[in-house]
């Protein structure tokens, strides 16, 4: 088992960076990992910000691929603009709803905070992690 473990461990820093472990560090401080619709309403006032799940569904569901069927493509827009918003938060580019940002404000820039590889790593987290997975 220990044996499987570093395997596992050796290919994650081998391989590049663990999304899960990124989000951890750097993302979970405000973005909840999971909650339902109803609570995330009755704990309102302790969010910080938009729960993931309702960050990763919001993207999928508001940028649209024309090929329907290219979920390839799908997954590489979206992680891309993640992967930039991480970065780059802009009031104008933000999809989240505008009742959420006004009550919670654009998200800081992480600019500095990660490397290029945990950004994507990440953002491919995001988008994975609730891949069929809705927020209700
Ligand atoms: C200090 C708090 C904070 C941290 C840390 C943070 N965020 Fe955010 N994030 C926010 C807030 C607040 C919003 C909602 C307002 C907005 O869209 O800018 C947001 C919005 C977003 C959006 C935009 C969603 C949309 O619909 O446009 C993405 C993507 C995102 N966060 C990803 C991340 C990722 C990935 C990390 C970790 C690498 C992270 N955030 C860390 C506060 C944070």
């Amino acid at each position: 088992m220990k044996i499987v473990l570093s395997l596992v461990v050796a290919g994650v820093t081998l391989f590049g960076a663990d999304g899960y472990s990124v989000y951890k560090k750097q993302c979970m401080q405000c973005h909840v990992e999971m909650i339902g619709k109803q609570d995330a309403l009755k704990n309102l006032k302790t969010l910080k910000a938009p729960p993931m799940v309702e960050v990763s569904n919001r993207l999928k569901e508001n940028i649209i691929i024309k090929e329907a069927d290219d979920d390839a493509m799908k997954r590489r827009v979206v992680t891309a603009f993640i992967k930039d918003y991480i970065e780059n938060p802009d009031f104008d580019y933000s999809m989240c709803h505008l009742g959420a940002l006004d009550r919670f404000g654009v998200m800081p820039s992480l600019k500095g905070k990660l490397t290029d590889e945990e950004r994507q790593a990440v953002a491919e987290w995001v988008y994975d992690r609730y891949s069929g997975v809705t927020f209700k």
